[in-house]
């Protein structure tokens, strides 16, 4: 049978990060640490899910699987999408041939970064693949999927998203579909074409984080000192608003705004009280070879994303990275803004 590898990326929240919590914009990208699903066609009526690089398997028959996937989608905790194909497809697909799952990705799990989503996404992307609900123009092109064939790959990888996380924004799962960045505010999702790919370290502090923690110690404050609060939110919204301007211009991109706004939003989330010590250390660090750095996501602990503009010189870029990571974290340095699922 057909051999398929499909890839989605993570993503990074750019800013915006709590304050779209209380109905500002968040922006959010792609970012091009991947996770690769390969799927081998079997004959043996069995399903088996292997996730080695964090030391998960798990195989079932075929005939379980489809009832386990009818019960899930005809129940009440799950809405389908707009757009969805008929299950019965689905369900012959692995009747006659059964599915063997590999995964590698690139994403740390547990960090922020979307790592669920990406494997929602590539998940959904392969099944529909394979069940031909969405076709290729036949080109042998990264990306052959456009318009409603992303909107149906979307869909499903939020239902997905659903039965891992409860009650997710959809964010993750968009971002990792489209590719790009996303505009979030008030639960409308908007994509941006995005003209502009941005270098950057991404740096997991190691260090454990409840979102639910650091968004809910946020809404005290803003409850305790509105007037004190209510304009950091702002100028959050304002920062946001300047780097997306930015980021979907034509003209040449200017190192010194992504810097700016980078470097400002930090403060004002610690203004918010989301920083930690381990956070600070990496801006410190970074910030004494010249780089800004800003905290993602939900701090607390988490990560932490460094800009490096275009003229950094590899040497220091491994310089930064081998410090940190003598430290005891994990770096990567990758790109935001890139491609979405895609068809090796
Ligand atoms: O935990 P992350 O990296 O997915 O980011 C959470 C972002 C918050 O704004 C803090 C919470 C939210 O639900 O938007």
């Amino acid at each position: 049978g057909e051999h398929l590898v499909v890839s989605a990326p993570g993503k990074v929240i750019l800013h915006g990060e709590h304050a779209v919590v209380h109905g500002k914009r968040a922006l959010a990208c792609s970012l091009n640490l991947r996770t690769y699903l390969h799927v081998t066609p079997s004959t043996d009526g069995m399903v088996r899910m292997n996730l080695p690089d964090i030391n998960i398997y798990r195989e079932w028959k075929v005939e379980d699987l489809t009832r386990l996937f009818a019960n899930k989608t005809q129940s009440e905790e799950v809405s389908l999408p707009p757009v969805y194909p008929p299950v019965d497809r689905f369900n012959s697909l692995c009747e006659i041939i059964g599915l063997d799952f590999m995964v590698s990705s690139n994403l740390p799990t547990s960090a922020g970064l979307g790592s669920s989503a990406a494997f929602a996404v590539a998940l959904v992307s392969s099944l529909l693949k394979l069940s031909n609900q969405i076709s290729d123009p036949g080109t042998q092109s990264f990306n052959p999927w456009t318009g409603d064939h992303l909107e149906v790959i979307n869909g499903w990888a939020f239902i997905a998203e659903k039965i891992i996380h409860g009650n997710p924004s959809g964010v993750d799962n968009s971002v990792s579909t489209y590719g790009g960045i996303v505009k979030y505010q008030n639960k409308a999702l908007e994509r941006l074409s995005c003209k502009h790919e941005l270098s950057v370290i991404i740096t997991n502090t190691k260090v454990p984080r409840s979102t639910k923690h650091m968004v809910s110690n946020v809404a005290d404050k803003l409850k305790q000192y509105p007037t004190v609060i209510n304009p950091v939110l702002d100028a959050v919204e304002a920062i946001s608003q300047r780097c997306q301007d930015e980021l979907t211009s034509t003209e040449s991109l200017d190192d010194s705004v992504i810097r700016d706004m980078m470097s400002a939003n930090h403060a004002l989330l610690c203004v918010l009280g989301v920083n930690h010590p381990a956070i600070e250390k990496v801006c410190r660090m970074t910030h004494d070879h010249g780089l800004t750095s800003k905290l993602t996501g939900a701090g607390g602990g988490g990560c932490v994303i460094t800009f490096l503009p275009a003229e950094t010189p590899e040497e220091k870029t491994q310089d930064i990275i081998s410090q940190l990571t003598n430290q005891g974290y994990e770096c990567w340095k990758t790109l935001v803004g890139g491609p979405g699922v895609g068809l090796h």
